[in-house]
């Protein structure tokens, strides 16, 4: 019988963090109740969702095919996140695969084991990047980067050149987050790279860096005390560095500011540019709807969600 894989993964959204966590500086991201789903089989050719392919437009499956025997597979992919728009969907992509890969040969698909080769394509493909994505996603729920824990709550950790990062699980109180999405698709790694430039040739970038990581340890202590009113405002505030840092945009601008009257605080998440910005909020259909009249998508999500799942058919 040809052994089919089924893997699915979360997106994500970032609470705090994204950009300084590149350099190390402490994150906290959220997984949420959208996933990437894959179907992986032995074929005869290579194909994808009933096409041949050899996958040059998706680097980050080239990359972990070519960790693994070379015999050709039948991908199907399905994903309910919209891809490029901050929310983790290449992250979901590489760890949905990578799990399905692992246990299609017969490899030990612990969720580090996943975790790392995720991260690796990602790595790969944006040239520069952190675990984040790729952790919040394996494992779920929620998760902090660099930030104080208790061994309890460790999961992994990992170094690549000059940063390293050690990965921990994080409670999220129950929260209701809207997330509102620009339509304008925006591949990560060129938002990297700039951040990257700016914070290298001017030492005000790096200080903005330095202090999203500053914001982001005081946002650990907002989520310990359930303080939904100082976790906003850090959030409102992480928004206005990125700005500085250049990742925003009118659209996420507008979306943001459309949020704020009826939100504790809003920020855009993940890469920026476009891509989804998210609301911390006790009113999420006043949220949605400012959202919607502003031209954006809302939607709204739960948090503790499931990281990888895989099974065999
Ligand atoms: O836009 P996304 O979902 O790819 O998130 C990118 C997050 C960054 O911090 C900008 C990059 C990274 O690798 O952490």
């Amino acid at each position: 019988m040809n052994q089919e894989v089924v893997a699915s993964a979360p997106g994500k959204f970032v609470i705090l963090g994204e950009h300084a966590v590149v350099y190390g500086k402490p994150a906290i991201s959220v997984a949420i109740d959208r996933r990437f789903t894959v179907s992986v089989k032995k074929g005869s050719v290579n194909s994808m969702n009933g096409e041949t392919t050899e996958f040059r437009a998706n680097p980050h499956i080239k990359y972990i095919l070519n960790n693994h025997p070379k015999n050709p597979i039948t991908l199907t992919t399905d994903s309910k996140i919209p891809a490029s728009s901050g929310l983790g969907s290449s992250a979901a992509l590489s760890v949905a695969f990578s799990a399905a890969m692992k246990k299609l040969y017969g490899e030990s698909c612990d969720l580090e084991s996943v975790a790392k080769e995720a991260f690796d394509a990602e790595y790969y493909v944006q040239n520069s990047g952190s675990p984040m994505d790729t952790s919040t996603s394996a494992f779920g729920a929620g998760v902090g980067l660099n930030i104080p824990h208790e061994m309890d709550n460790f999961l992994w950790k990992i170094q690549k050149k000059d940063f390293s990062w050690d990965v921990s699980k994080i409670t999220v109180p129950k929260m209701s987050f809207v997330i509102g999405y620009t339509g304008i698709r925006v591949p990560t790694g060129p938002l990297v790279e700039k951040v990257r430039k700016y914070r290298a040739r001017n030492k005000f970038a790096s200080d903005i860096v330095d202090e999203i990581g500053n914001v982001t340890l005081d946002g650990v202590e907002a989520l310990k005390t359930n303080d939904v009113v100082k976790l906003g405002n850090l959030m409102t505030y992480n928004h206005k560095l990125l700005s500085i840092l250049g990742v925003s945009c009118n659209e996420l601008n507008k979306l943001v500011d459309a949020s704020l009257p009826y939100s504790y605080g809003a920020k855009l998440t993940g890469a920026g540019g476009g891509g989804s910005m998210v609301a911390l909020t006790d009113k999420p259909e006043l949220v949605s709807k400012a959202i919607a009249a502003r031209g954006g998508t809302p939607f709204t999500i739960s948090t503790g969600v499931e990281g990888l799942k895989v099974s065999e058919q």
